[in-house]
């Protein structure tokens, strides 16, 4: 790519809550390899992102906190952004919708497009909550899915299908503030008329896009398209959030992604300001199209519809602001087989991680990458962290740096030695040195984060193959010289990884080149085989990560486990929870064979959403049975626990396959499903009664 200007945007988090590792591996982590990469490349690139400080998310949870709105926004907008720098997230600005700046942005939005007269002024019933007098638009209105039948949809999406709903289109709605059934009042609304940018966005996005976007990404898209656009409401009936800047509409506000989107516009007024920039340069359409700023968005998956297709057909509506280059929209992480979920804390949260290991950020950054949920979902475990740690960091990157630096010490008094006549293993070495950083490079650019992560190890490893086979601690005795210029090698490989693990491994970089006394992260520099001139004098070495031990990894999945216990015990009853059956005999009862078996196998169900086939030990045989957990567990997750199952239910075919049995789960009101699981080990096969 060429040198011009990026604009790089990470998602608004709602200042409504802390962060967890979810929204680092989805959105925060890849802009910021990504922005720290364009950096190093010298390239003017900008990194915008903010707190999301309206919208029914911040309002709700003022009314559990029973706080103000305010209140809220303040204590977790100041606790993200110091979050975000602790790990490292290295923001040019993480600014706040709050601000008179930001209200003024968005407004003039819609009084542009108000004047260019783009908006349909409809009048229409929509739901309102008569003890609240509010009406319910968005999260304040929750009902069943249309689509997926899940309970708890929202007014304006099904977390579970990933639906965009209108709160009409809910089968039993219901008030989130007072839990009553709503009734419907004439409000009027001013709606974006998507349906009209439809045929620009196909040309835009369907031709143009094909082949650049992520496939996940441009599917969610597609298939939007295909369904057909709508006409979306651009205002709410609020006390809290933007004011809608026309006469006589008191009580009405922007639409939180109307506003939010902006934000990063606002972010970028403030920080030009503040550092005596033009933001025009960032956004805005220059004289000559090549000189354009390439616009970046990095977000979840939650995120695309409103960053494809809602915001650009506002810019574009605008007229005089460029548009998304490209969208590299993340899945979602899962933890220990579940989905992530704030609400019953099911998540690392991570101001908590860092109060507890406020110096292992790139740890957690490492194993984050690695399984960053870049084209489908994927699972953070205690485990995987701990075998990345131990397998990656410290067996492989740390163990090739420390022997190279503490051989310098020994033989050379942590003087660079020179190089002499090169071997074929000298070259190959060099040769590594020389192509790994621009795989790492070209990964990067096309934002594969994990694989550019896993090349960047590659050198780490190529260089303890080199020591390996070259054995220096064995030739010392018999040819110094020969050892100078396998330990100078090694360390052009060393100051080669300080610079390419830069992105990724920022603190770690640093502290490398502190050993190195060298600093540079210059990008050119990363295949240069003289960053260390012979003669150079090192720091003393130490080590750059710490062995994970079994017994912390237990602590942390406990921890996990008893606080979501805790939690659910806490949760107050719900009227969700369903009515008592039918009463029924004992000899009702015992015609029930339930035993407990393992699952053996697991493995998803082809074109079913919902479906896991497993194959399960109960003692009595090996049989397969499916179940529809697949959202809410992992295949490779399960295999191993033992479980209950109804062994002597009439086979049922499902998909075409037929399942001999039935795994008994708990449900929540909520959707959640768990394993009803016995207390300790047992053989296969016991009966349960
Ligand atoms: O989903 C969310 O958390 C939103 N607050 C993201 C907003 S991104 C942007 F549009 F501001
Ligand atoms: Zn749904």
């Amino acid at each position: 790519m060429t040198n011009k200007r990026i604009t790089v945007t990470a998602a608004l988090p709602y200042a409504n809550g802390p962060l967890h590792i979810g929204h680092i591996a989805g959105a925060y982590l890849p802009a910021d390899i990504f922005v720290r990469y364009q950096r190093q490349q010298k390239r003017d690139v900008i990194f915008m992102s903010g707190s999301d400080e309206h919208g029914a998310a911040i309002m709700l949870r003022a009314k559990k906190e029973e706080i103000s709105p305010r209140e809220i926004i303040d204590k977790y907008h100041e606790l993200n952004k110091e979050t975000f720098e602790r790990f490292g997230i290295s923001f040019d600005m993480y600014h706040r919708t709050s601000e008179p700046i930001h209200h003024q942005t968005s407004q003039g939005f819609f009084t542009t497009l108000y004047e260019k007269g783009e908006f349909t002024e409809l009048e229409s019933e929509q739901y309102y909550d008569e003890e609240f007098q509010q009406f319910l638009a968005d999260r304040y209105i929750t009902g069943t899915c249309p689509v997926c039948s899940h309970p708890n949809a929202y007014g304006d999406q099904c977390e579970n299908c990933g639906s965009s709903l209108s709160p009409t289109d809910l089968i039993n709605p219901k008030s989130t503030l007072s839990g009553k059934v709503p009734v419907l009042k004439p409000t009027k609304h001013w709606y974006l008329p998507l349906d009209k940018y439809q045929p620009w966005l196909e040309e835009w996005l369907l031709e143009g896009k094909k082949g650049k976007w992520k496939t996940n990404v441009y599917g969610q898209c597609s298939s939007w398209l295909k369904a057909g656009l709508q006409p979306r409401a651009m205002t709410r009936d609020l006390d809290w959030g933007v004011d809608v800047p026309l006469p006589s509409t008191e009580g009405k506000k922007l639409y939180v992604w109307l506003d939010a989107p902006i934000g990063y516009i606002s972010a970028t007024k403030q920080w030009a300001l503040d550092n005596g920039k033009d933001w025009e340069l960032y956004w805005k359409q220059q004289p000559d199209e090549a000189d354009n700023s390439r616009l970046i968005h990095f977000i979840g998956k939650d995120n695309i519809v409103f960053h494809c297709i809602i915001f650009p057909a506002i810019l574009h509506t605008h007229g005089d602001y460029i548009l998304p280059e490209n969208v590299p929209a993340n899945e979602f992480l899962n933890l220990e087989g579940r989905k992530l979920s704030t609400s019953r804390n099911w998540a690392v949260w991570l101001h908590e991680y860092l109060d507890e290991l406020p110096d292992k950020q790139d740890e957690l950054r490492y194993s984050l990458c690695s399984i960053m949920p870049e084209t489908k979902d994927s699972e953070f475990t205690w485990k995987d962290y701990q075998a990345k740690n131990n397998n990656e960091l410290v067996a492989i990157l740390g163990n090739f740096v420390n022997r190279t630096l503490v051989l310098t010490q020994k033989y050379f008094d942590g003087l660079v030695p020179s190089r002499h006549k090169l071997q074929p293993i000298d070259e190959e070495a060099l040769h590594q040195l020389q192509e790994i950083p621009n795989r790492v490079s070209t990964a990067i650019e096309n934002f594969n984060f994990r694989e550019a992560a896993a090349h960047m190890i590659d050198l780490a490893r190529a260089g303890n193959k080199y020591l390996a086979d070259t054995e220096p601690w064995k030739v010392i005795k018999a040819d110094k010289m020969r050892v100078e210029t396998i330990l100078n090698i090694s360390l052009q490989i060393t100051a080669s990884l300080s610079v390419i693990s830069y992105p990724f491994l920022p603190f770690t970089s640093k502290k490398l080149q502190t050993m190195l006394n060298f600093q540079s992260t210059d990008w050119s520099t990363a295949s240069a085989n003289d960053l260390l001139a012979a003669g150079h004098m090192l720091e003393k070495p130490e080590l750059l990560f710490q062995k994970i031990e079994d017994e912390w990894v237990e602590q942390q999945i406990n921890k996990l486990h008893q606080e979501d216990a805790a939690k659910e015990k806490k949760e107050e009853p719900t009227s969700d929870i369903a009515p008592m059956k039918e009463e029924i005999t004992y000899d009702d009862f015992v015609k029930l064979d339930m035993r407990v078996a393992t699952i053996l196998t697991a493995e998803k169900v082809k074109k079913s959403k919902k479906l896991l086939k497993m194959t399960l030990d109960t003692g009595l045989d090996q049989r397969t049975v499916l179940s529809g957990i697949a959202q809410h567990y992992e295949p490779e997750a399960i295999i191993g626990k033992q479980v209950c199952v109804l062994v002597n239910l009439a086979p049922r075919k499902m998909m075409g396959i037929e399942s001999q049995g039935m795994i008994l789960m708990a449900e929540d009101p909520d959707g959640t499903l768990l394993f009803m699981q016995p207390e300790g080990k047992i053989s296969d096969g016991s009966g349960i009664s």
